[in-house]
């Protein structure tokens, strides 16, 4: 399950889904995103500096209890998951669950892993696959190594 604003962790997804056969589901923020970016900047920015309430859990879109295996994407914002993709993640009881975390990011990566551990209490979390918005050569062969050690884990070896 992934998130994306412009695109980028939606085609890393798409990728995901192809050489691991999962499932895919894209989570959409619940109040509509601006489309201009720095819109969008300003008010992620506020929302850290002036916190509201924190967001209860959101009901995700499929039933996670069909799924052991999570890979889970999502862009960096401010180092970390958007507020409402974090409210979709304590939505699952995940104990017993194994994931695999992969952001998109400029390049400041932030404390967002302590964050998906802390959410996903009781899940085995794996190292994440952190990939350069930039498409540097061997970017896309570094995304393929990753999933091939999902494959290894879920058996599901081509
Ligand atoms: C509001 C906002 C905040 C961002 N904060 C960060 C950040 O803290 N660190 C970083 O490396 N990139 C940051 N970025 C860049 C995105 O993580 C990067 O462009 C990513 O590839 C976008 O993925 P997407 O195309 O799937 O939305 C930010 C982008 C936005 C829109």
């Amino acid at each position: 399950m992934y998130f994306s604003y412009s695109g980028n962790t939606r085609e890393m997804a798409q990728i995901a889904k192809c050489r691991t056969g999962s499932d895919i589901c894209e989570l959409v923020s619940p109040e509509p995103l601006p489309q201009d970016l720095h819109t969008l900047h300003d008010n992620v920015v506020d929302s850290k500096l002036f916190p509201k309430e924190k967001m209860a859990p959101l009901p995700l879109p499929f039933d996670p209890d069909k799924y052991a295996v999570f890979i889970i994407g999502s862009p960096l914002w401010l180092g970390t998951y958007p507020d409402f993709f974090i409210a979709y993640l304590e939505s699952i009881d995940w104990r017993g669950r194994k994931v695999f975390p992969f952001v998109s990011f400029g390049g400041t990566r932030g404390s967002y892993y302590t964050k998906i551990k802390e959410i996903c209490k009781g899940a085995s979390v794996d190292l994440p696959c952190e990939m350069h918005s930039t498409p540097y050569p061997g970017e896309a062969r570094r995304f393929e190594v990753w999933l091939d050690k999902i494959n290894s884990f879920t058996g599901n070896i081509k």
